[in-house]
């Protein structure tokens, strides 16, 4: 009894106040010139006031004059935000005037969850779901760790389908730890296609490779103690954390990403320089001339994106084909729910960012590498609801096995 009541105690102190968020906004603020595009990557990288303690939270951008920038302010920086705003005249709109609500609504769905599918699970439960899919598809499906995090946690990769004469897609997952659809969405299509004999039959030709907690130190933070946390947990002089998906051994260093270890893009000290990157690394290399396609699975914004992502306006030459296989996909997710996705290109459609892991696929020789920014498109942001894990995972779904038909 006394166990249980101390565990109960160690439970309760191990989760995040949602209460913490209480009054804080989300701005859109549209910058219409470069001065005040660079202001914005300024506050970014350094807070407000060059103060730790004023960073603000980009859920987007910033990326060009005219393109619209959403930003968490605290209730404490609000005053302060909005007088700088006002200052360098860029315009903004509040878009949610109270993120407190939207926290307390997820973290009570999370309690009252009722299914595998229901919840966003912490590390441990998640790897156990996942683990017992695996052995439920029997000798068709297998599982490897593929490396250790900083703080030694297993980074697992799941593999379904045992024909090594198919081609192979890779998926990595939460990679940005606050990203919590990306894996849960992961999960789900694990199950379907294990589950549903529907989907089981994409095992004869394909040989699909889940990363689904590729990040996951961040992820569980994201659940002890900081929601919003998006790099992994790096210990650093002056600030935690390295943004995995700058950390890419391919144009490392380039725009969006940032040399300042406070930055939440961050890049590190030298390209892979994180454990959670070489493994996808190793793991990729070691699987080169089977792999045929390659997702690097976010949110949120509903986004198809193919490379280049580090700079405006560079494609590979297989652009064509890149486009109408994303096309193909897209249209098929769209007809499960009408969601509908924007297709094209990376730095062009949402900002250029040095570093990910789609670039330096592509860059490795993997045909079809993407970017996927699952839903939603602003309205809950980081924080979809839980309840929302089916349908996206329904749709998502659809989407990759219209994909896969199509490559
Ligand atoms: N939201 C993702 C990020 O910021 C987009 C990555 C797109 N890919 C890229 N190589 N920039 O990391
Ligand atoms: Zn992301």
């Amino acid at each position: 009894m006394r166990q249980l009541v101390l565990l109960l105690c160690i439970a309760a102190a191990a989760a995040y106040s949602p209460l913490q968020y209480m009054g804080d906004q989300l701005l859109a603020l549209t910058p219409s010139t470069q001065e005040q595009v660079d202001i914005l990557e300024q506050w970014r990288e350094l807070g407000l006031l060059g103060k730790e303690t004023d960073f603000l939270d980009f859920w987007s951008g910033p990326s060009a004059p005219g393109r619209s920038v959403q930003v968490r302010v605290t209730r404490k920086q609000l005053q302060g935000v909005k007088a700088a705003l006002a200052q360098h005249r860029i315009q903004y709109r509040v878009s949610n005037p109270d993120l407190g609500r939207l926290f307390i609504q997820e973290n009570d769905m999370n309690r009252a969850a009722f299914d595998d599918h229901s919840k966003y699970h912490r590390y441990a439960e998640f790897h156990a779901i996942a683990s017992a899919l695996i052995s439920k598809c029997g000798s068709q499906c297998s599982k490897e760790v593929i490396g250790k995090s900083i703080e030694n946690r297993d980074i697992i990769a799941y593999k379904l389908g045992s024909n090594s004469a198919n081609p192979m897609i890779f998926m990595d997952g939460g990679i940005h730890a606050r990203e919590w659809i990306s894996p849960a969405t992961l999960l789900y299509i694990m199950d379907q296609v294990i589950s549903d004999p529907q989907y089981r039959s994409l095992l004869d030709s394909w040989n699909l490779v889940f990363v689904p907690l590729a990040n996951p130190d961040g992820y569980e933070y994201t659940h002890t103690s900081n929601r919003m946390w998006r790099k992994n947990r790096r210990p650093g002089r002056a600030c935690y954390g390295v943004d995995l998906n700058r950390n890419f051994g391919f144009k490392f260093g380039g725009t969006g990403s940032s040399g300042s270890q406070c930055s939440d893009v961050y890049r590190g000290v030298a390209a892979f320089s994180e454990p959670e990157t070489q493994a996808i690394r190793n793991f990729v290399l070691r699987n080169k001339s089977a792999i045929k396609a390659f997702w690097s699975v976010h949110s949120y914004g509903q986004y198809w994106l193919h490379p280049f992502g580090y700079a405006f306006g560079v494609n590979p030459n297989n652009v064509a084909e890149l486009l109408s296989a994303a096309q193909t996909g897209a249209r098929a997710l769209q007809s499960v729910n009408g969601r509908r996705y924007t297709v094209g290109h990376s730095a062009d459609l949402l900002y250029p960012a040095a570093g990910g892991s789609d670039d330096w696929a592509i860059s490795i020789g993997i045909r079809y590498a993407y970017t996927l920014e699952l839903p939603d498109t602003g309205r809950y942001g980081f924080v979809l609801p839980p309840a929302q894990i089916v349908s996206v995972g329904r749709e998502t779904l659809a989407g990759l096995a219209a994909f896969l038909r199509a490559v």
